[in-house]
């Protein structure tokens, strides 16, 4: 049982300055809740805010009722129940803020935490655990003189602060071992192409929804807003002393070109491994149905839109039978300007067909929820729904663009 209190506090994110932040239970950004599978965990909300917020689980698969609805909010004052059951494969979901309109605002000045589901079943594959097992959120956000968060929607160039776990640009230390590293990207819209700046490769072992069929070595990898990345990277090629800095490709100026430091400041012994196999992908079922999903800009309103249609919860645009497999295909039309969306379902684990009909690689040959689709590309994914009737959500997860309306209805019965 958890309680988790959002409120307006302060948090000293630079020393000596106190910054006022939006908090779960004070905490910015929120603690990790670490959850086993096959135990239900009860979260108790309340709200101090003056204004409404919900909490969404992202990843979960969970009951509508549960799920943080947009619309579903707890009032100033107010308080609910979320129930989450924790019957599905494990993984590094997070949660956060989801009030239509306001959730891009109120993720930014704080509302965001890690949920670590552990699967008993993946004790076995010997990885690295406890200490070494680390949860990282990774996002950008801009400050002004005084040391204040400034929000203004879709002014990304301007937040150019990048902080992990709530500090500007840290470092870590570490033993000369192996370590799981979970990246979660919780920026409204920035992408990073994390990678160490020796060029040293890592070893990708998870994705959204959980482990890879196998790992995937890499000297960087992709990591958009609402994405998750687990990584093992093996310390002990470097001697201790060694400063190790996680640099992003990504970055248009220097202050986002690093992200944070890895300290090698003591030898270990390490016995954690990385099998060749880690957990084969389900079996999604046959598709049944193909549906086509376009994102879109409409420049005369400034609205991001899917098909032509900004979100409006009395509307359903997607009718699904509960316990069938579809195949959607979603085109991103924003050519001219070129703008990136990032594809959002809720209650589900999809599989990443291909992009431009070319098989995908990497993080994404894993479960996902969340799948990046850049300017004029179309991207097909292979989803079952399953377990739940209800309403979901949709939606573009750079958290902008959602705001505004990029955000669409499925309903499953
Ligand atoms: Cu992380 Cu509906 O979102
Ligand atoms: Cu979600
Ligand atoms: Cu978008």
């Amino acid at each position: 049982f958890y309680e988790v209190a959002v409120a307006e506090t302060t948090a000293e994110i630079f020393p000596g300055v106190q910054t006022k932040v939006f908090t779960y239970n004070g905490n910015f950004p929120a603690a990790t809740i670490v959850a086993r599978r096959g135990r239900e965990v009860s979260v108790t909300h309340t709200n101090s805010l003056a204004d409404p917020t919900v909490a969404h689980l992202h990843g979960a698969h969970v009951a509508a009722s549960s799920d943080g609805y947009p619309m579903d909010v707890v009032n100033p004052g107010g308080r609910r129940e979320y129930r989450y059951p924790n019957t599905q494969l494990g993984g590094s979901f997070w949660y956060h803020a989801h009030a239509h309109h306001t959730e891009a605002e109120q993720v930014y000045r704080g509302l965001a935490g890690c949920y670590l589901l552990k699967d008993p079943q993946e004790a076995a594959l010997g990885l690295p655990d406890g200490e070494y097992d680390v949860s990282l959120m990774v996002r950008d956000a801009h400050f002004d003189d005084a040391g204040q968060l400034v929000y203004v929607n879709g002014d990304f160039n301007a937040r150019t602060t990048l902080l992990v776990n709530g500090r500007p640009q840290p470092y870590f230390q570490v033993a000369a071992r192996k370590y799981r590293l979970r990246f979660v990207n919780c920026s409204n819209e920035r992408a990073f192409r994390l990678k160490l700046a020796d060029g040293s490769a890592m070893t990708l072992i998870g994705s959204d929804g959980g482990l890879l069929p196998a790992p995937v070595t890499a000297p960087s990898f992709d990591l958009w807003p609402g994405e998750r990345v687990e990584v093992v990277v093996d310390f002990s090629r470097y001697a201790v002393g060694t400063q190790v800095v996680l640099g992003n490709d990504l970055g248009e100026v220097d202050s986002t070109r690093s992200v944070m430091r890895f300290d090698v400041v003591r030898t270990a012994t390490d016995t954690s491994l990385v099998p060749a196999a880690l957990r084969p992908l389900p079996d999604l079922g046959t598709p049944t149905a193909t549906r086509d999903i376009q994102l879109k800009l409409d420049l005369s309103t400034g609205a991001f839109q899917f098909d032509g249609k900004v979100f409006d919860s009395t509307r359903v645009d997607q009718h699904i039978k509960l316990g069938t497999t579809e195949i959607w295909r979603i085109t991103n039309a924003d050519t001219a300007p070129a703008i990136p969306h990032n594809l959002h379902l809720h209650l589900v684990q999809f599989q990443v067909l291909d992009r431009a009909g070319a098989p995908v690689g990497g993080h994404e040959t894993g479960l996902k929820d969340t799948v990046t689709v850049p300017p004029g590309a179309t991207v097909r994914i292979k989803v079952r729904f399953d377990g739940y009737e209800g309403r979901y959500v949709y939606h573009c997860h750079m958290l902008d663009h959602s705001a505004t309306g990029m955000m669409g209805q499925m309903e499953i019965t």
